[in-house]
């Protein structure tokens, strides 16, 4: 049995990827903000919760204390878009968005995986987005960015025990609250009519293959981004 740490791991891509490994029986520790949310997702799948804001380094370091001496692995999961809504107006509005959005998809993964760094075993996974790889998204794009040239520092820093490190970078994917509801039905058929496989990414297709990079069969995958997304933007 082995120990996992899935940050937002109430809802969405996080809760499919923690529902995942309990599957296997793995024991399963999942955070988030929204407390009530948090524990009844947990009582479902038996994971442990702990309330935590991954941005906020004094929970960070609580949830450090909270957690056992070994883990296993750690799925950065905790993001979104954090100026999803929010006008840019002058520049110390755009500015508040752009912090907001770094410290959501990039500071978050930073502050979590460097404070469970000596306790880690196997494998970091941290969630980027189709949108760190095109522009087009402002601030959030460029967040995703930054966390996919990062996670291969954690690669080069970790990988001599033996633990890897890699970006799982979905596409549109269904069943989130990533579009808190606002998603037109014209801008989703336009999503789907882009993926070359004609269908619409599901929460379950972001945990398979972030529960494949933390098996053996993928040891030798480290410092890498792996797009999930039907095609709709292609590496090559
Ligand atoms: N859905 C998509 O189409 C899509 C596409 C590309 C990439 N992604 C990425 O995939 C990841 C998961 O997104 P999702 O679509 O599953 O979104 P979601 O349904 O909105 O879930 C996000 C989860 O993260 C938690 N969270 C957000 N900020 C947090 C923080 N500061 N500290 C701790 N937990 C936090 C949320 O819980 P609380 O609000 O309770 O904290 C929630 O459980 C994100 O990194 C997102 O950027 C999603």
């Amino acid at each position: 049995m082995r120990t996992i740490v899935v940050t937002g791991g109430a809802v969405g891509i996080g809760r499919a990827t923690a529902e995942r490994f309990r599957a296997d029986g793995d024991a399963v520790v999942i955070t988030g903000r929204r407390e009530e949310l948090l524990v009844k997702a947990a009582a479902e799948m038996g994971a442990t919760p702990v309330v935590c804001d991954a941005t906020d380094p004094e929970q960070v370091e609580r949830l450090v204390r909270e957690l056992p001496e070994r883990v296993d692995v750690l799925v950065n999961n905790a993001g979104g878009n954090a100026d999803l809504d929010r006008p840019d107006g002058d520049l110390r509005q755009l500015k508040a968005n752009w912090i907001a959005n770094l410290e959501a998809n990039l500071i978050s993964a930073v502050l979590t995986t460097t404070g469970l760094a000596p306790r880690l075993t196997t494998a970091v996974v941290h969630l980027g987005s189709i949108a760190g790889a095109r522009s087009g998204s402002g601030s959030y794009g460029a967040s995703k960015a930054a966390l996919g040239l990062w996670s291969a520092d954690v690669a080069a820093e970790l990988g001599p025990r033996g633990i890897t490190s890699n970006v799982v970078a979905p596409g549109f994917t269904a069943e989130t609250e990533f579009f808190r509801g606002k998603l037109s039905d014209e801008r989703r058929q336009m999503l789907l009519a882009a993926t070359l496989t004609k269908r619409e990414g599901q929460v379950g297709d972001i945990a398979d293959t972030i529960h494949f990079l933390t098996t053996p069969a993928a040891r030798h995958i480290t410092g890498q981004l792996l797009h999930v997304n039907g095609g709709a933007h292609t590496t090559r």
